[in-house]
């Protein structure tokens, strides 16, 4: 490599002198003129001259040198670099080489695996193409079957058997289609005894819930045609002996009831009944009337009055027949509790007694306490009247029919708790008469909003809440 480069620096060395020759002019030596110098007297100015045009000659050689030493460096160094990317290069090549002869044998394999898919594609081929005839030989026997197939069919099957099939098949499918309307029907009809099952089941369990209801059924068919609900009847009288019946709410409390309710109670010497007790207070009130949002009409009858009609739970007027068996007991207080718009509450209590139907109900009143004016008192003694059994004393008219309601009216008198029910203050003196009264005689009339009547003994039954209940009575 090296012994190749050196005619090439020679080359170069020899390029750069003439250069040198032209570029920087040296001091030209005439020596024809030096010769004739010395011939005559050398002069000392001549070869100091001389002497300096040898020194610059020195100076520009060396300069010369240390130039072309400076370029043959880096001659060098190019050389050396040049060298290092051969080595680089000589490197690269043997490795392409390498690659190069793995190539070759991995085109070698390829080549023997290009040979066995040839083989393979060859049998694949062969093997299509059997398949092929087989499909082909296959057809023609299903063709064949085929063929066979429909001329035997032919040969068996007439057309008129044909059309016999199908008109027998219509019939099935018209069969098939009445069955299917049959079932239908047949599953509407069980819809519909379900759907009646299911009613009188209800039925059933409003009839079982309530046993006394049924008797009321049995012994008042009446009672449905009138406009207010008639109260629970008379509770059969064997139930009522097993029960050990309290004579009234009182005798209830005494025994330890507390809970304000409908209980079945049996006054001394009456039958059985169902009554709504007050157990709000200190002592047990049987309640006879209560009115509080006019949710019955209490414009009734005689008979409903006797009987007693309404709803325990609401509004509803117990009954003269079984106020009557309380009152029999004796020792009656009858409680009277009033309340207005304005949530003014009074009360009013009388020492009571009520005759039965054959006086028709008179009432027996002393009056005891109470911050309500004693509006009833001089009622003492008057029969009950309804609007059709007029047994009050006005001359003119019968006092139930022009104010509505039952009660013991009088001529008729200020005091009617039985009246209509009016929502507020109505408009108008005479629908406000109608309206339930206590009314001082000089005051305007005025409905008012809540009424209840109840009855409890004088004295307690019980010797044990004696103390304790004597206060309130006495
Ligand atoms: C019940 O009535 C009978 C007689 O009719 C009487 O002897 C008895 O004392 C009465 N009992 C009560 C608690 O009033
Ligand atoms: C009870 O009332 C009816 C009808 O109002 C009457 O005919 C009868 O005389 C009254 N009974 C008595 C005892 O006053
Ligand atoms: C009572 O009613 C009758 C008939 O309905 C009537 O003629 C009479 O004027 C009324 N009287 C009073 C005070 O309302
Ligand atoms: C008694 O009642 C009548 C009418 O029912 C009435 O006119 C009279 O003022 C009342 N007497 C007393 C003292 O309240």
């Amino acid at each position: 490599m090296r012994v190749a480069l050196i005619p090439v620096l020679f080359v170069l060395s020899a390029a750069c002198v003439p250069a040198l020759c032209g570029k920087e002019e040296p001091p030209v030596l005439d020596l024809g003129a030096l010769a004739e110098t010395r011939s005559r007297f050398a002069a000392l100015d001549d070869v100091r001259l001389l002497a300096n045009g040898l020194l610059q000659l020195g100076q520009s050689l060396r300069e010369f040198v240390q130039k072309t030493k400076g370029q043959i460096n880096d001659i060098f160094q190019k050389l050396n670099i040049f060298d290092h990317s051969f080595y680089q290069l000589s490197v690269l090549a043997s490795e392409i080489k390498e690659e190069e002869e793995e190539l070759k044998k991995t085109t070698v394999v390829l080549q023997a695996n290009n040979e066995e898919i040839k083989g393979l594609s060859v049998q694949i081929n062969s093997k299509v193409d059997n398949i092929l005839q087989e499909k082909i030989q296959l057809q023609s026997k299903v063709e064949g079957l085929e063929r066979k197939l429909s001329s035997l069919s032919h040969g068996l099957v007439t057309s008129e058997q044909v059309a016999e099939i199908n008109s027998l098949r219509d019939v099935i499918q018209t069969q098939e289609q009445s069955i299917t309307e049959l079932l239908k029907s047949v599953k509407e009809q069980s819809d519909q005894i379900n759907h009646q099952r299911t009613k009188i089941k209800i039925l059933e369990e409003k009839l079982t819930a309530n046993t006394l209801a049924q008797e009321t059924i049995e012994r008042m068919p009446e009672i449905f045609n009138s406009e207010a609900p008639t109260l629970t009847p008379f509770v059969s009288p064997s139930t009522a002996e097993m029960m050990n019946l309290p004579s009234d709410c009182s005798e209830l409390f005494s025994r330890g009831e507390r809970i304000s309710g409908i209980y079945a109670i049996r006054p001394n010497g009456s039958e059985p009944f169902m009554a709504f007790c007050d157990m709000k207070k200190d002592y047990g009130v049987t309640v006879i009337q209560r009115r509080r949002d006019g949710s019955v009409n209490f414009d009734q009858t005689w008979e409903k009055y006797e009987n007693g009609f309404g709803d325990f739970q609401g509004e509803f007027w117990l009954g003269l027949r079984k106020i009557h068996s309380l009152a029999t007991q004796g020792n009656s207080v009858l409680h009277i509790q009033l309340e207005d718009w304005k949530q003014g509450r009074r009360l009013i209590e009388y020492r009571f007694y009520l005759d039965g139907s054959e006086s028709n109900y008179t009432i027996h009143l002393t009056h005891l306490s109470g911050d309500l004016p004693d509006l009833m008192s001089n009622h003492t003694g008057m029969m009950f009247s309804t609007k059709d059994r007029d047994n009050d004393n006005h001359q003119e008219f019968n006092c139930a029919n022009n104010y509505t309601g039952g009660w013991w009216f009088n001529a008729c008198g200020d005091t009617n708790l039985n009246g209509k029910y009016f929502q507020m203050r109505t408009k108008g003196r005479s629908e406000r008469r109608r309206g339930i009264q206590w009314k001082p005689s000089r005051k305007a009339f005025y409905s008012l909003k809540l009424t209840q009547i109840s009855v409890h003994p004088v004295a307690p039954p019980s010797p044990a809440t004696a103390s304790s209940e004597i206060g309130v009575f006495l």
